[in-house]
């Protein structure tokens, strides 16, 4: 089953996509966290975990170096049973994860993946989701989806118990086609899950529906 999650720490979004009864959870990372002004990053982690009732919630490090990263992870992964840690997938990346991979409660989403090469890396130390970034690929002219789906054979092919997860999603098409190159999950960011409700053959069908609803005598 494909799961849907959001990529922002605006709680308000998150609120109303919580609604909408099609969300599994959610990715925020420093950028997003900076666009809301989040200063408790802990604070902010945790209401996102309430108001989607549970799910899966990824906070990522800040820290640049294997220890510090652990460090980081020690604390947040006691946050909530809910909560994923976000590393980079550089080489003290692959460090951290390679440790916390050991813990119990050892819930790691790996980053800024652009590669297949760097999805298994990061399957292979122990990673729970690999995070490969279609949009910023596509941005450079690369073939992002051409990674999702070098990434999906290679962990069907070898085994690797590590999710696909679709990220940097610019719009719908990114969704569907991720989908389609065998995505486990797609975060996105709210404004694209709103376009992928809409169609204008949607709004003009009701409207004629409820148009011929209004001509029955007595309605
Ligand atoms: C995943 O959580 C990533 O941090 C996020 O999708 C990056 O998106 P961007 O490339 O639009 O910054």
């Amino acid at each position: 089953m494909t799961e849907i999650f959001v990529d922002t720490a605006n709680l308000e979004d998150i609120r109303e996509a919580a609604s909408w009864g099609v969300l599994d959870g959610v990715t925020t990372n420093p950028s997003l966290m900076m666009k809301e002004g989040t200063t408790d990053r802990k604070g902010v982690t945790l209401e996102i975990v309430e108001l989607i009732g549970g799910g899966s919630v990824s906070a990522e490090v800040i820290s640049t170096d294997a220890k510090g990263m652990i460090d980081e992870a020690r604390e947040i992964l006691t946050w909530s049973d809910h909560v994923y840690v976000k590393f980079p997938t550089t080489v003290e990346g692959l460090k951290a994860m390679k440790v916390v991979s050991g813990w119990p409660n050892g819930r790691i989403n790996a980053t800024l993946i652009f590669s297949a090469n760097q999805a298994l890396l990061a399957a292979k130390a122990g990673a729970s989701y690999a995070s490969i970034f279609v949009g910023r690929l596509d941005d450079a002219g690369l073939d992002g989806m051409e990674v999702v789906r070098e990434t999906r054979w290679i962990f069907d092919h070898y085994g690797l118990d590590c999710k696909v997860l679709a990220a940097s999603i610019r719009h719908p098409a990114h969704v569907k086609e991720s989908l389609l190159a065998g995505a486990d999950i797609i975060t996105m960011p709210f404004g694209v899950l709103k376009k992928m409700i809409r169609s204008p053959f949607t709004d003009v069908g009701l409207e004629r529906f409820l148009a011929d609803w209004a001509q029955i005598p007595g309605q």
